[in-house]
């Protein structure tokens, strides 16, 4: 448990060490980490307030994290309740006061909100002590709520949240409240940018970038575990490549209509056009400010190199396009790159990239089912793909079914 003294060191910092995140799912994840340290809380959860809804978007639960073998991950379903008296996150973001109710199932019944009985019941959980607080921008928007339950002493037996743990957690949530906006703000910039490049083409959307980068980062993280890397290490690289995977095919902005919306398959020209969003893409991030331009470019530059070096577009040089001296091959191109010659990010994306494209329709094609696209995968392992990640790829597919639930096509 924190000391008085460690918790006023945390708050001390924790406007830096949010504004290092800058990925709104990676932040989210930070925040709830962070909350519940500070109180000793069993479990928690964030949600995300859109008009007069709020949609569960983020949980952690200590106890049913323990049920799990140790790096399988929590699966949970999102939902959406409305900005009303009648639950408790919604009484709490419509009167944006906090609400600490030391046991759930002692609400007074003259409270006009309930506890929804039912989360506990499917996860087979107890949950008693709750502490609700709105997050709240300058303005005092709601941009969403904290949710921190089940406060514990040092047996773990679970006890009433204080009336100093609720201040402290109120002056928590302003700093957050700041990085949450941001983040957001982030957010909507690369889903704006990304619409730009592929809007125009209905079928690529925010859902289909949004599943990528999920994808990605969950692959990464297990890549990264089996080298024993160190977690923050991992949570600063999973901020960078949520992101530079979101962007994968921003270079397809500079390609025209008539190619990006062929209702049919392409002929060869046409698909050497298409073969230039790689470079394009790369090109825009050449002026390499920070890791994340470094990580975007990689992995716009990568993610169609193909592990038996049949990809494209090879080793060129980002600035022409054209092959690097010694990497000519005999039509003119460059020959491709082979196995781990392709960078990490470049070789997961491709991946996630193929895994969500196959399953959705494209303006050329059908989707395909489950069932296909797995067995292709298999049988891709070592030719399209790193036979590393695939096996990890396999290993985690539970977690990215959760991410597909969780980023559904809108139309
Ligand atoms: P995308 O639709 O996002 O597809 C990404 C990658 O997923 C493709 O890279 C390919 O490796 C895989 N993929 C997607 N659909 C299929 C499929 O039906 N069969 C197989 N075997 N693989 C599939 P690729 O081929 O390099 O294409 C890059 C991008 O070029 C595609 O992105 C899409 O925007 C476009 N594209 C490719 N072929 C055609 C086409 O024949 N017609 C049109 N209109 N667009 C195409
Ligand atoms: C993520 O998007 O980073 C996690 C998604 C999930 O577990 O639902
Ligand atoms: C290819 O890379 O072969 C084109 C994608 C497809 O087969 O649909
Ligand atoms: C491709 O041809 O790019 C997709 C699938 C594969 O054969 O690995
Ligand atoms: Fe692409
Ligand atoms: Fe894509």
């Amino acid at each position: 448990m924190l000391s008085e003294n460690e918790k006023l060191e945390v708050l001390a910092r924790l406007g830096i060490d949010l504004s290092m995140i800058h990925d709104l799912d990676i932040l989210m994840q930070r925040i709830l980490t962070e909350a519940r340290r500070f109180v000793n809380a069993d479990a928690g959860s964030i949600y995300i307030r859109d008009k007069d809804m709020l949609h569960f978007t983020y949980t952690q639960n200590d106890t049913l994290q323990r049920r799990l073998s140790e790096r399988e991950k929590l699966i949970y379903s999102t939902f959406s309740i409305p900005v009303n008296e009648k639950s408790i996150a919604g009484y709490v973001a419509a009167s944006s006061q906090p609400l600490n109710l030391p046991d759930v199932y002692k609400i007074e019944p003259t409270k006009p909100y309930h506890f929804n009985k039912e989360i506990d019941e499917d996860s087979k959980y107890t949950t008693q002590s709750v502490l609700t607080i709105p997050l709240k921008n300058f303005n005092d928007d709601v941009l969403g709520i904290l949710q921190i339950i089940n406060s514990q002493d040092e047996a773990m037996r679970v006890i009433p949240f204080t009336e100093n743990d609720e201040k402290m957690l109120m002056h928590f949530a302003s700093i957050a409240a700041v990085a949450l906006e941001r983040a957001q703000m982030t957010r909507a910039i690369l889903l704006r940018m990304i619409r730009m490049a592929e809007l125009r083409d209905p079928k690529e959307t925010g859902a289909h970038v949004n599943r990528v980068g999920g994808y990605a980062v969950e692959i990464y993280e297990k890549w990264a575990n089996n080298r024993d890397l160190p977690q923050k290490e991992i949570d600063k690289n999973r901020d960078i490549l949520r992101m530079a995977a979101m962007l994968h095919d921003v270079g397809k902005i500079a390609i025209s209509d008539l190619i990006l919306k062929k209702p049919g398959r392409f002929n060869r020209r046409e698909y050497e056009i298409m073969k230039q969003h790689t470079v394009l893409g790369a090109q825009l991030f050449l002026d390499r400010q920070s890791d994340f331009d470094e990580a975007a470019a990689q992995v716009a530059l990568n993610h169609h190199e193909r592990w038996d070096g049949q990809g494209y577009p090879g080793h060129v040089d980002v600035r022409t396009g054209k092959f690097l001296h010694g990497f000519e091959r005999f039509d003119g191109g460059a020959q491709g790159k082979k196995g781990e010659e392709i960078p990490l990010y470049g070789r997961i994306v491709a991946l996630a990239d193929v895994y969500d494209a196959l399953s959705t329709a494209r303006a050329y094609k059908e989707a395909w089912d489950e069932t296909e696209i797995l067995a292709k995968i298999e049988e891709s392992t070592g030719r399209h793909f790193d036979p590393e990640l695939v096996a990890i790829f396999f290993s985690c597919l539970d977690i990215l079914h959760s991410i597909q639930r969780r980023y559904v096509d809108e139309d």
